[in-house]
């Protein structure tokens, strides 16, 4: 009977999934399975002293955090009548729960029993999932971010629109009142030039979501030619002279000579365009200073206004599609002038960069390889 007893505990033993080990309160193993053996990757020699202390020794080195493991577990010796329960990280990646429950023979603590199972799979499975969990709350997240982003644009493009839009059909509407009783020359010059305004304003506005289109559909091509920074400049200033006169503000350009590369002279213009009338509008009617310099390798643009400056907080986001610094309620624009002027700089391998203080101005920096190698964003 007792033969049986023993051999079916045997059985048992060998078919648990978990790895079992019994150990007396001296210490002393009494009884362990293969699986124990297994998980721990554990000799027979090593078993067979039958010493729990030294078979400890011997998994310290698998423990991905040996000390707290050793601590964990004379611990759980230190409270012969309390059960404990631990999952252990090895340092294969493995992670094992850990299960005792005191031994008892009539009605005393005669030793501890333990049972370790590989949790493994199931641990990662539950981390992967979680993971997942949060890279699609995250994605949703961004989309909704990107769709709010695009309503607010649609809704501050359609008033920017129909800002110049309403002030032509006035002026037109002007014009045709004077027209019948015979039209003052000088009167109807100065509607044209009103008149003429307004449709660059709205080119410009359009020619902006041409290219933000034409970026997002990775058609920028560039096409590149002998160009000097300097002329660009001049030409951009030239186009925005009216709009620094009515700002008030004087344009000072620093170039000590000549900086030629191979840049696409309309993409680059439209740089010095975006960059400065943003100068303008930010600019307070202070003086803006442009500098142009080249190291041999590097043309250098920097152009300085005396304005509202950026928060440091804003600075960073400036760059992306959208993103504006101040209210649309205080001063108009799309959000898109600063992003268009990165993915043109950044076209031609160079980059742009701000530095700002809030309230003392805003230099803005753009820096082109003179030779330009980089191929367009995709
Ligand atoms: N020189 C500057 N001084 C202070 N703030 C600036 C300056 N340049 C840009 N900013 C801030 O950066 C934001 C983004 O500039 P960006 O040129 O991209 O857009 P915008 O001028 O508002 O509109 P758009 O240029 O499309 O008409 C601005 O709304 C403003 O808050
Ligand atoms: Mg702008």
């Amino acid at each position: 009977m007792l033969r049986l007893s023993v051999s079916l505990l045997k059985a048992t033993l060998e078919s648990a999934a978990d790895g079992i080990l019994a150990v007396d309160l001296e210490r002393r193993i009494v009884l362990f399975n293969r699986r124990f053996t297994e998980i721990f990757l554990l000799t027979d020699e090593a078993l067979a002293r039958r010493d729990d202390a030294y078979a400890l020794d011997c998994v310290r080195d698998l423990m991905r955090d040996p000390d707290a493991f050793r601590s964990r577990i004379e611990e759980i010796y230190r409270h012969p009548d309390a059960s404990s329960f631990d999952v252990f990280e090895l340092k294969d990646g493995r992670l094992i729960e850990c299960y005792s429950l005191p031994q008892h023979l009539a009605g005393v603590v005669v030793g501890r029993v333990w049972s370790h199972r590989d949790v493994t799979a199931r641990v990662r499975a539950v981390q992967q999932r979680d993971q997942l969990l949060q890279e699609e709350r995250r994605a949703r997240a961004d989309a909704e971010e990107a769709l709010r982003l695009r309503d607010e644009f649609v809704a501050i493009a359609s008033h920017e629109l129909r800002t110049p839009l309403t002030s032509l059909q006035l002026v037109m509407q002007g014009l045709e009142r004077r027209l019948a009783p015979g039209l003052d020359i000088e009167q109807a010059r100065a509607a044209v030039a009103r008149c003429n305004r307004q449709i660059r304003r709205l080119a410009d506005l359009v020619d902006a979501l041409l290219d933000v289109s034409r970026i997002q559909a990775g058609k920028l091509e560039l096409q590149p030619s002998e160009v000097d920074l300097g002329a660009v400049v001049r030409d951009a200033a030239a186009q925005l002279a009216d709009q620094l006169a009515q700002a008030g503000s004087e344009l000072i350009v620093h170039a000590e000579g000549p900086v030629v590369g191979r840049w696409d002279s309309d993409r680059l213009e439209q740089v010095v365009t975006n960059l400065l009338t943003n100068a303008i509008k930010f600019g307070g009617g202070r003086p803006i200073e442009i500098v142009i310099a080249s190291d041999g390798r590097t043309a250098r643009l920097s152009m300085t206004d005396h304005g509202i400056g950026i928060d440091r907080g804003a600075q960073s986001k400036l760059f992306e599609r959208f993103k504006r610094g101040v209210s649309a309620k205080h001063y108009g624009g799309l959000g898109l002038g600063l992003y268009i002027a990165r993915v043109f700089v950044e076209a031609h391998g160079g980059r742009v960069h701000v530095k700002s203080e809030l309230g003392q101005g805003s230099t803005f920096t753009v820096e082109l390889p003179l030779s330009q190698a980089a191929p367009p964003p995709s």
